[in-house]
């Protein structure tokens, strides 16, 4: 008998079709009758099909009605018309299997609600949950969203490395990949640690972007994306951070910041549009249960223009402000959270991208303007969760990029490769990271960052 999900079951023009379906009770009621109702869940979709059971099945005593939440069956019979409320089919079981029971005095999904905290605590049942479920099938859509983007803009997709030597942001964030005893760690003549006896030869850690190495090709092939797992190893134990988080990265030759920010833009909107186009069934429970202003807000986002503001502007504007802050901004000073909150929540009531900022407090590979004291960097920020994208055009030539680098106490003989790309045939180029997770979490409305990615890890956590 043919396989079907309960999202093709549940669909009018099924009615009249003979299906196998498999999956998980979420509930048994035995009807006065002598059958019984199963509510069956597959993940394909939020709702469950309604599954009769009547009493004539040779299993019906046995095994039927020892059905339990979490119990896994497989069901073979006629899906019919439903009379029922919410429902335009329901399934007419003819044989019913059960592959597995939930033993209702531990399983722990029973009718109660459980706290999103508690849930994370069960990494291995919670993709069984209305929340996590719908997540996951966003963060899926998101996904193919963002390759039906660049593949259809003529990018190419490459895959950067996972360990490395570099420090992209040059921040220091780094974890390190080394197979030494960490017991007996081989010294040199200076008695420092010998990394030549490492696997690699030398220090290596895992990536904090895939940028770099992007830049390489996008040198020689024009416009690419890398999309991949990113590494962070800074202490931030907030609802926006992870220390193991997914960014894609497209790197674009003969791009400036204009081209960047243009870019930027249309991706979030062809983003959020696919999510609203066919997850309307998930976004609909987020709305309801998650944030109410989920559905109105994505509807507005794609419609209208992003706010572009300087960062200068944007200090100017929040300076304003300064008593409403805990930490008060002036010009030179990082935006924290709560400024890009106010400034796409409070100022303007949308996306926001804040370009050139100070070059004190960007990487060095963003290039300089001629004022001497900005870069063209640019932060997409949007409400809620605040930075969603940070990017850059960046810098091209040799003699700045080397002077920046000393600015940062960085070696220019640890990135010769890079600085080649711009010693033979340099060109203008661009491009920007955009955490997946961010966006996910902006689009669900969930409000901690741990819960939009099926295995968070975070410092002092990382079970499974
Ligand atoms: O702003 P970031 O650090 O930029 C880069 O890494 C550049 N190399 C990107 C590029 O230009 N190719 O990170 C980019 C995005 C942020 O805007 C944020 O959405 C996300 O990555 N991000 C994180 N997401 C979750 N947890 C963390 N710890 C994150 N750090 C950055
Ligand atoms: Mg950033």
């Amino acid at each position: 008998m043919e396989k079907i999900t309960v999202d093709q079951a549940r669909k009018a023009e099924a009615v009249g079709r003979q299906a196998c379906l498999q999956g998980w009770v979420r509930t048994r009621r035995d009807s006065k009758g002598g059958f019984s109702f199963l509510e069956l869940n597959d993940g394909s979709c939020m709702a469950n099909i309604q599954v009769i059971a009547d009493g004539d099945l040779p299993n019906y005593e046995s095994e039927v009605k020892t059905l339990t939440a979490g119990s896994s069956i497989a069901v073979e019979g006629e899906i019919k018309a439903s009379s029922g409320k919410g429902q335009a089919t329901e399934l007419h079981a003819s044989r019913l299997h059960v592959y597995g029971l939930a033993d209702p005095e531990t399983y722990p999904l029973q009718k109660k609600r459980h706290s999103f905290e508690k849930l994370r605590e069960w990494a291995h049942l919670r993709p069984r949950t209305n929340t996590f479920g719908a997540v996951m099938r966003v963060r899926n859509r998101v996904c193919r969203s963002i390759h039906d983007f660049f593949q259809n803009a003529g990018f190419l997709y490459v895959h950067t490395p996972i360990i490395t030597a570099s420090d992209c942001e040059g921040a220091g964030e780094m974890f390190k990949v080394t197979t030494l005893d960490l017991d007996k760690l081989p010294r040199d003549g200076q008695n420092k640690i010998d990394f030549k006896q490492d696997f690699f030869d030398r220090p290596a850690y895992l990536t904090v972007s895939g940028q770099l190495e992007a830049e390489i090709f996008a040198c020689a092939l024009g416009k690419v994306y890398t999309f991949g797992p990113t590494f962070r190893a800074e202490n931030s134990n907030t609802s926006r951070h992870l220390a193991e988080f997914w960014m894609v990265e497209p790197e674009m030759a003969f791009f400036d910041l204009e081209d960047n920010m243009e870019l930027a833009e249309k991706f979030l909107k062809t983003i959020f549009r696919d999510v609203l186009n066919d997850c309307g069934e998930d976004l609909a429970f987020f709305n309801e249960r998650v944030d109410d202003t989920v559905l109105p807000t994505l509807e507005k986002i794609v419609a209208a223009d992003f706010v572009r503001i300087s960062y200068t502007d944007a200090i100017a504007c929040l300076e304003k402000n300064n008593a409403s802050f805990d930490y008060p901004v002036s010009w030179g000073v990082d935006l924290q959270s709560e400024h890009e909150r106010f400034l796409a929540e409070t100022e303007f009531g949308c996306p926001v991208i804040v370009h050139d900022y100070p070059r004190t407090i960007k990487p060095f590979y963003m290039r300089a303007n001629d004022d001497g004291r900005t870069v063209r960097a640019m932060d997409v920020l949007a409400p809620k969760v605040g930075e969603i994208i940070g990017g850059s055009q960046r810098e091209e030539r040799l003699d700045i990029l080397e002077q920046r680098m000393g600015e940062q106490d960085l070696n220019p003989a640890d990135y010769w490769w890079y600085l080649e790309l711009r010693k033979y045939g340099t060109v203008p180029h661009a491009g920007f990271g955009l955490g997946l997770e961010r966006v996910v979490q902006f689009i669900t409305g969930m409000t901690n960052i741990r819960d939009v990615i099926p295995f968070p890890r975070t410092p002092g956590s990382a079970e499974f």
